[in-house]
């Protein structure tokens, strides 16, 4: 019997010592130790045997049970361990490797240059004016000066929504609204978009103006003309030559739009600048005394200067960008670059 024993204890030692998962290991605790297994079959034997063989018998069967016990727990261990080794091998952490990146907003090229062109007026001590984007006929046109009927209105291709309300073609109404609560001496700028029935490479239905109004006593072309150099002196270079050219608007008098030497041929002349050497930058002039009539302001007593300007031409002018509609397109590709 005892041989028995034996024989089983030397095939399971081996079997265990040999065993190559830890499968190998359950099974051979089920084949040996478990409910049917080979030495718990013996152990049943026990009560069969007679007394004095049965001490022997069961000695021997206890000392082979601790064994074979002993060695499958320290397989066990060897085998969960190796188990963790390679899992730390195989999930090792590469810092080497690029993390992923999440990609950082940052303000629209329109965006940024409205904000130097409002920095470099707000440095020289004007304020900011809003007014709406859907205006009355009185504020975008009579008021202005621009009564019903007359030519000028075809200066603005107008989007209207019924027969008084329109989408204002430029910023200039704004004008009139801060005249109405403002009394002189005032300074402002007025940014925002403006609307037109126009779209080609340069025109866009929707774009950016910044507008710009001065009133005080003794006001001159001269400070007009020293304020607007020294701007466009700031976004465009020092060394830049700027130009006075007379023109028409019907709320200034006299009015002038203002050139820049070209950005790309320096005055020399080229494609951009359609062989002039000069890129037409803005319009401005002397508030006529009719507007300052609408909002009661004595025009004996003040003076003041007017201009407005596109701000997606001077962000086209200074990026060297030559479609408008790019603007628009939220290509983040282009919107990248800047
Ligand atoms: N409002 C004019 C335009 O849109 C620009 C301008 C503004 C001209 C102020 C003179 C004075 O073309």
């Amino acid at each position: 019997m005892v041989e028995r024993i034996r024989a089983i204890e030397n095939e399971a030692l081996e079997n265990i010592t040999n065993a190559k998962s830890l499968s190998d290991i359950d099974d051979a605790q089920i084949r040996y130790l478990g409910k049917k297994g080979l030495l718990t079959e013996l152990m049943r034997n026990l009560k069969i045997l007679p007394e004095e063989e049965r001490r022997n018998f069961g000695k021997a069967l206890n000392e082979t049970k601790i064994k074979i016990e002993g060695l499958i727990a320290s397989r066990k261990a060897q085998f969960s361990a190796q188990l963790t080794q390679n899992k730390i091998n195989s999930e090792v952490l590469d810092i080497t490797l690029p993390g992923k990146f999440i990609k950082r907003g940052k303000l629209h090229p329109i965006t940024q240059v409205m904000d130097e062109m409002i920095g470099i007026f707000i440095r020289m001590g004007f304020s900011i004016a809003e007014g709406p984007d859907i205006e009355t006929e009185y504020y975008n046109f009579e008021a202005l000066n621009i009564p019903k009927y007359h030519p000028s209105r075809d200066m603005w291709s107008t989007l209207w929504i019924n027969n008084e309300l329109l989408l204002r073609t430029h910023t200039s109404p704004v004008q009139i609204r801060v005249m109405e609560k403002q009394k002189p001496p005032l300074a402002i700028i007025a940014p925002g978009r403006v609307y037109r029935r126009d779209s080609d490479v340069t025109h866009s239905p929707v774009f950016h103006q910044l507008e710009g109004l001065l009133v005080d006593k003794k006001i001159t072309f001269g400070d007009l003309k020293g304020t607007l150099s020294y701007f466009l002196r700031q976004v465009f270079g020092k060394e830049k030559k700027v130009r006075f050219r007379p023109s028409y608007f019907p709320f200034t008098e006299p009015s002038a739009e203002v050139d820049v030497e070209c950005v790309l041929c320096n005055g020399a002349g080229c494609r951009l600048c359609k062989n002039t050497g000069w890129l037409e930058i803005l319009g401005s002039g002397m508030v006529d005394p009719n507007v300052f009539k609408f909002v009661g302001y004595n025009s004996e007593k003040f003076s003041g200067y007017a201009f407005g300007m596109g701000i997606e031409r001077i962000a086209m002018l200074k990026f060297g960008i030559d479609d408008i509609r790019l603007f628009f397109e939220n290509d983040l590709r282009f919107l990248e670059q800047f």
